[in-house]
């Protein structure tokens, strides 16, 4: 029988703590009316002290176990997408494995920041329809706020990013049954790397982390905010129409789009560039900022609870991140 992956469940979870643009001119020189009308971002949610990656992953991996009504032992592997890792090494999905006391199911990290998600999607999917694993676990997980420059210095990378984890459990299924994953793309660029990343600790770096690496900013997060966004606006409508043909679709067909969270202005122009209906796009960054990897499996948590993915819709996923790296995803839902 030929295998089709399917969600089954999904889950979500941001930290309490709310931080409005009005809290952020506290540490910074900006504005409210900058950041909302750059960004779109009103409030975004950063951890309290002592909060890890991995409690938010943990609680956004029971969600999505129940809404699948399955338990931990019912996954055959974990995939966790993050640029925040936990630890240099081994990173956060052993600690969530701890965390949801995950026997010896095998788990690993994958980096590919704001395309994360899709990548480990793609290897999901792949791991199901070989027939190597029944249920694969993908989550993204980001704890931004512990390393972001809360001075002026760092202001135009600090006010977009969010605190998060979504998770969703990807389940085998008939092939011919109907509903699950049609297609998913993805790419890379690693000639512009350099343009959105954070240099140190590396081990490109000897020693890796000290006084003088701290005094030149290089464990902040450094971003050129135009020539990304450029990028964005360009790749992300490329591969979501790429990614459609392949699964023979149409734009007209697709019931709901969801967008990487990094700025409201992109999704914005992406819609208006492809001329998509307000109506057919979610977006939250308004509420949470960017959450990376995270982003698009907490819009996807976010529109089960609303209801917003009845069963046989088609939703389109699409991404764009540091690396640079890009993908999209078509699925059934149901
Ligand atoms: O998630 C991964 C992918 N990431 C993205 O897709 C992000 C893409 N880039 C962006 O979203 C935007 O480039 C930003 C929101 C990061 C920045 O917006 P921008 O319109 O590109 O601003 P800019 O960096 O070109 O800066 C314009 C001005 C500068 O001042 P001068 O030189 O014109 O006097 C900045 O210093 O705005 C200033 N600025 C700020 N002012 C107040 C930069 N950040 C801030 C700030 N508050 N937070």
């Amino acid at each position: 029988m030929a295998l089709r992956s399917r969600i089954v469940g999904t889950g979500m979870s941001v930290p309490e703590r709310v931080v409005t643009n009005l809290d952020l001119t506290q540490w910074m020189d900006t504005t409210e009316e900058w950041i909302e009308q750059r960004t779109g971002i009103l409030e975004r949610r950063w951890i309290e002290e002592g909060q890890k990656p991995s409690d938010l992953a943990r609680q956004a991996v029971l969600a999505a176990l129940e809404e699948a009504e399955l338990d931990v032992s019912d996954i055959g592997c974990i995939l966790l997408a993050t640029l925040s890792g936990e630890h240099e090494f081994p990173g956060t999905s052993f600690f969530l494995h701890e965390a949801i006391d995950a026997g010896e199911i095998p788990c690993i990290d994958l980096r590919a920041q704001c395309s994360g998600f899709l990548y480990a999607l793609q290897i999901a999917d792949a791991l199901i329809v070989a027939g190597r694993h029944e249920r694969v676990l993908v989550v993204g997980c980001e704890v931004h706020s512990t390393g972001l420059d809360v001075s002026t210095a760092g202001r135009d990378v600090t006010v977009i990013f969010g605190d998060g984890s979504g998770a969703v459990l990807l389940e085998a299924v008939d092939a011919d049954a109907g509903p699950g994953l049609i297609e998913v793309r993805v790419h890379a660029e690693g000639k512009h790397a350099r343009r959105l990343w954070t240099e140190g600790p590396g081990a490109a770096l000897s020693p890796r982390i000290d006084a003088a690496t701290i005094e030149a900013r290089k464990h902040f997060p450094y971003m050129d905010g135009r020539f990304v966004f450029k990028h964005a606006v360009t790749r992300m409508p490329e591969v979501l129409l790429e990614t459609l043909s392949a699964a023979s679709l149409k734009l007209e067909d697709i019931d709901l789009f969801l967008f990487h969270q990094a700025n409201l202005r992109i999704n914005e122009f992406i819609a208006h560039k492809l001329e998509i209906p307000k109506e057919k796009i979610l977006n939250n960054i308004q509420r949470l900022g960017n959450c990376s990897a995270a982003a698009l499996p907490i819009l996807l948590a976010e529109a089960s609870r609303e209801g917003a993915l009845e069963p046989g819709k088609l939703v389109s996923l699409t991404a764009f991140g540091s690396g640079f790296t890009w993908g999209s995803a078509v699925l059934r839902w149901g």
